[in-house]
């Protein structure tokens, strides 16, 4: 019997049983069976909860392209690996074959290893989505290189922190990028970022908009000559199982972004698993997902859980909205897709135009949809439901994060019925559980609390890159031997899971994960602002958006508001990115604070939600006068 594959009900149960009981047999038989290895592991794994230490598939050795490429090469060489479908629609679509990625991913490597870069450097990856930046990624992975991936549309300096946070020999990056009718300089903005980062000793541009940019004759080189000139193969690197793959920052409720760190064969079982079951993948299904790279989603679900399933997997490079709002669909159409997955923040502005953009295109080879980033409200879900899935096609919420690496709960397809806004039931290996505020496990169902993971699983993030410390007490203190979520949940009458939102300083606006704190940094930089506090609140397209109070300094009071706004937001944009910018700005005399000078946010979540008739109890607060205040002068 293999547990690879779950075909009913009834045997999901039963492997979900076998999991928990035998978490050893479990994924021994999964791994084993459906990999190739170099040699083989000495103990399925090894933890110290206590110092927050996992280890997956012990001494095993591995390469995790191996399983993504060549083992496909004899039965599926001339079957295409990658679609990639231009940010314009005039401009062809690529096919790539599994033969020509192994060629084009050995050509990167040799480039990469004649550049200098060795197992174990860190290699930043800045690029849009272009197929150079899925070859950029398996490359890294084939010699041992940590790639670590920045989304395209952060500003420089977010740019620049990351490559010093993990220390970047190198910077693999575009000229420019399309994205809609806009053009983006990615080049100026590595220019930028480098001006502060000495780690950098090359970087590698590939052309993509054919804009002329400057070139640093010491440092940067144009990629295509260099693999005119490469070989076209190459051996992979033996890699140790818990080597790291990659590095994804991902926002905290605090400090700087976390640069989570994942390991080479515990991602490769638990996301290739997950692919398999969560979409029902089957042989010469075309697959898409919309998500960037740049985020968890892309990298286990366009890239390594499909490739490591032999699937065929569309990379976009637009946006939905681009030449109008039927392009999504268009696309499906196009490429008879079979499996699509999205974010409820596309859904949401896809539902909001008119019907006919989504009911002029053949949708019937759709089987099944997905949503993921955020809760799916009902509304969203069943427009999903009847105008993309025709009633017959199930959603797959999938609940996750990128510290998880993959899909943790999620429907079945055709196996786990549905229910609107459930996320449903956890994947085999897969333990939630939740916990009340005197961290004890809640029993029974119809409870909700904050959501926990009580059992280690394969693709878990291994530790912040840097700072085992703050992954230790990020995760693992809140609720001593387990991992905490950040995430609030709801448990139904069957067991279902619904997921409620953060529980932390966490806002996820339109399914980006960004942290209130390094936004009020970047506004207190501004001259005329002495303090400042984020909050979310709900918004009909984004999911959430952010609302700020600001204080302003002596000086700054009698400023143009409107300009005062248009100046902190900008500077946000810089700092952060323009996914960062906010939807409301207050300016306040106080803020509500605790006498251990904590700000009180609920209470400024509560104005900002526009439910100003209960705060609850204030009574520790150092200024109660100030709600008042607050809420008087509430836009
Ligand atoms: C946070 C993780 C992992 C994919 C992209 C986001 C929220 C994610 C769902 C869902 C409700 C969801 C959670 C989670 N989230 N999926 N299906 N239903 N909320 O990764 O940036 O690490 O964000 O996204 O709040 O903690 P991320």
């Amino acid at each position: 019997m293999s547990y690879y594959k779950i075909p009913s009900l009834e045997q999901y149960f039963k492997h979900y049983k076998k999991s928990v009981r035998e978490p050893r047999k479990f994924w021994d038989k999964i791994a084993f069976e459906n990999f190739s290895w170099y040699q083989k592991w000495d103990k399925v794994f090894d933890f110290d909860i206590e110092e927050a230490k996992f280890k997956w598939f012990v001494n095993a050795k591995v390469n995790i392209t191996k399983n993504c490429i060549d083992r496909h090469l004899s039965k599926r060489g001339e079957k295409t690996a990658i679609i990639f479908e231009p940010n314009d629609p005039s401009e062809e679509a690529l096919h790539i074959t599994y033969n020509e990625l192994y060629v084009r991913v050995a050509k990167m490597a040799n480039v990469l290893q004649e550049q200098g870069v060795k197992k174990g450097d860190r290699v930043c990856i800045y690029l849009p989505m272009i197929p150079e930046l899925s070859i950029a990624v398996l490359a890294c992975a084939r010699i041992g290189a940590i790639h670590s991936v920045v989304f395209a549309g952060f500003s420089s300096s977010a740019l620049a922190s990351r490559i010093n946070d993990s220390d970047c020999k190198m910077v693999i990056t575009s000229d420019g990028g399309f994205r809609g009718n806009k053009v983006i300089n990615l080049k100026e903005i590595v220019d930028e970022a480098l001006l502060n980062c000495s780690c950098v000793e090359k970087v590698l541009v590939v052309k993509r908009t054919n804009d002329s940019i400057n070139m640093n004759e010491e440092r940067d080189i144009f990629l295509q000559p260099l693999l005119d000139n490469a070989l076209n193969s190459h051996i992979a690197e033996i890699m140790d199982a818990e080597d790291p793959l990659f590095i994804l920052y991902t926002s905290g409720s605090t400090g700087k972004p976390k640069g989570m760190v994942h390991t080479i064969a515990g991602y490769m079982v638990y996301t290739a698993y997950t692919f398999k079951n969560v979409f029902n993948y089957e042989e010469n299904d075309v697959y898409w997902c919309t998500a960037d790279i740049g985020w968890i989603t892309g990298h286990s679900y366009i890239l390594y859980g499909p490739l490591l399933n032999g699937a065929t997997t569309v990379m976009f490079e637009g946006i939905p909205s681009y030449p109008d709002f039927s392009r999504f669909w268009q696309v499906i159409e196009k490429h008879k897709v079979n499996q699509f997955y999205t974010a409820p923040t596309a859904i949401r502005a896809l539902a909001k135009e008119k019907l006919d953009f989504v009911q002029k295109y053949q949708l019937n080879s759709l089987k099944v949809i997905g949503s993921v980033g955020e809760p799916i409200n009902e509304e969203a879900w069943h427009w999903y439901n009847d105008h993309v899935g025709g009633k017959r096609c199930p959603i797959v919420d999938t609940w996750w994060q990128t510290e998880t690496g993959g899909i943790m709960i999620s429907p079945i397809p055709f196996i786990t019925p549905t229910k609107p806004t459930y996320a449903s039931l956890p994947l085999p290996g897969i333990q939630p559980v939740l916990m009340d505020e005197l961290r004890n496990e809640i029993e029974g169902n119809q409870k909700t609390g904050s959501l926990c993971i009580k059992f280690p699983w394969p693709s878990m993030a291994r530790t912040i890159w840097g700072d085992h410390q703050r992954y230790k007490e990020t995760y693992f203190t809140a609720f001593p031997g387990k991992y905490f979520t950040g995430d609030g949940a709801l448990r139904d009458e069957v067991g279902y899971y619904r997921i409620t939102g953060r529980v932390d300083d966490v806002v996820i606006v339109s399914g980006h994960n960004l942290g209130t704190a390094p936004i009020e940094d970047a506004i207190n930089e501004h001259p005329a602002v002495a303090e400042s506090a984020i909050v979310g609140f709900p918004h009909e397209i984004k999911g959430n958006a952010l609302y700020g109070y600001v204080i302003l300094k002596e000086h700054g009071i009698s400023r143009d508001k409107d300009n005062l706004t248009k100046e902190i937001n900008q500077m946000i944009s810089d700092q952060i990115g323009p996914i960062a910018k906010l939807d409301k700005i207050q300016f306040v005399e106080g803020l509500p604070k605790t006498r251990s000078g904590k700000i009180m946010r609920r209470i400024l979540r509560k104005i900002a939600e526009g439910d100003i008739n209960n705060f609850g109890d204030i009574s520790t607060l150092l200024n109660p006068e100030i709600v008042e205040e607050i809420k008087n002068g509430k836009l």
